[in-house]
């Protein structure tokens, strides 16, 4: 069986998982940020979702919705330690519009990746 803890590289950083959450319209300018920033994949999921105003005074496609949760992109990206200081500034210069709701970025530490038709693990896996 696989043991994944004899592939992570030790005295090395580890990986880091980005979770984005975006306006819906902004996605085209994240990816290509993304890409220009040497990201190599992402996973993308239509989510719905409320901040500080509670999706009250947000506007979405030009009309102020009345429900609470509104709708919001969620990228997933695991990435190389190095390049995760450059992926936040993309995702934050891409996706802001500088009004309400533009959205949110978490960083997580991510203990190991495995590329699946390769077998490859750790950084070189993503
Ligand atoms: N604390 C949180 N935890 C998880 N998801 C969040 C959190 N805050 C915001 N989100 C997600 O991000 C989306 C956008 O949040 P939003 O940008 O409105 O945050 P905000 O704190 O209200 O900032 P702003 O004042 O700029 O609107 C939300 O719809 C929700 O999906
Ligand atoms: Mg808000």
């Amino acid at each position: 069986m696989l043991d994944l803890r004899e592939h992570i590289p030790s005295g090395k950083k580890a990986m880091k998982m980005l979770i984005a959450i975006i306006k819906p319209f902004r996605l085209d300018a994240v990816r290509e940020a993304l890409a220009d920033a040497g990201v190599q994949g992402m996973t993308v999921t239509e989510v719905r979702g409320f901040g500080r105003q509670k999706g009250h005074t947000e506007l979405y496609r030009g009309n102020e919705y009345t429900v609470d949760l509104l709708p919001k992109i969620k990228l997933e990206v695991a990435l190389a330690p190095e390049t995760v200081d450059r992926a936040v500034e993309a995702i934050q210069k891409a996706a802001k519009t500088g009004q309400i709701g533009d959205g949110k970025i978490f960083v997580f530490d991510l203990d190991q990746a495995v590329r699946i038709r390769t077998g490859e693990a750790g950084v070189g896996a993503v």
